[in-house]
């Protein structure tokens, strides 16, 4: 199997069953990546992998390196990219702690560097984004959740907003105007880098909250917390199967 890569998000700063083999500074043209590569072996596979968000979660997702990130996993050997991303469910069965796979992306960040193609070209590039996720992923994602029995929704629209903040109620009614199904801060630039550079990227996306306005109250960060930590343990399960496969 092609080496695999697990980006770790809100929720997953480590990967528990990952043995660890080495950890792994690395230095790209575009900068730091969020932390050093974590290298080991998951259910007997190798894999690498990487906190987001840093070790102790100090990044906040308009402040990554997106590109960092992405370059020095293909740099190492990685060929697929797992992506985990905390969202809010807009979408009346996005209930906290399910899992999604999202299978199209509305990008509505600002401000963020998207692209590796802008600096010493030769010519100018515009990848294909008509599926943002490769879909071969996604599929063993998808046969994993349903052999192992975890309960989640096979597509869905992400909307990437620029954070840090939670969205206002009327901004995810736009959301959900256009199509939008669940929303996260993390999804863009990270897909569209990942296409760039010839990887094989999915996402399993963890409903961390009701998305503004479709629950009751406010939405807290103690309550973020408890519904991610129930949604990890689904991750890890589903990681531990679908790994080896
Ligand atoms: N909005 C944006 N990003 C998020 C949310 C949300 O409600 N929950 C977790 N990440």
């Amino acid at each position: 199997m092609a080496k695999l890569a697990i980006i770790g998000g809100t929720g997953l700063t480590s990967l528990k069953g990952l043995e660890i083999v080495k950890r792994e500074v690395s230095h790209t043209p575009y900068g730091e990546p969020s932390g050093p590569l974590v290298h080991g072996e998951l259910a007997g596979n190798e894999v690498m992998f990487l906190p987001r968000h840093g070790s102790g979660h100090t990044i906040p997702p308009h402040k990554i390196n997106y590109r960092a990130n992405l370059w020095a996993l293909r740099e190492n050997g990685a060929e697929k990219v797992i992506a985990v991303n905390a969202i809010g469910g807009i979408r009346a069965d996005l209930t906290p702690g399910r899992l999604a796979f999202p299978d199209q992306i509305i990008d509505y960040t600002w401000s963020r560097v998207n692209t590796y193609f802008e600096e010493g070209l030769t010519h100018v590039t515009h990848i294909d984004f008509t599926e943002p996720y490769c879909s071969e992923l996604r599929q063993l994602l998808l046969e994993v959740a349903e052999d192992v029995g975890i309960d989640a929704a096979g597509e869905g629209t992400y909307g990437a907003t620029q954070g840090p903040r939670l969205e206002t109620r009327a901004e995810i009614d736009r959301l959900e105007r256009d199509g939008c199904d669940m929303v996260g801060m993390t999804g863009m630039p990270e897909a569209a880098l990942a296409r760039e550079l010839d990887l094989c990227y999915a996402s399993i996306a963890v409903v961390a909250n009701v998305a503004a306005g479709r629950g009751e109250g406010e939405i807290t960060m103690a309550a973020i917390e408890q519904h991610l930590m129930s949604g990890m343990e689904s991750v890890r399960r589903l990681l531990e199967t679908a790994v080896p496969r």
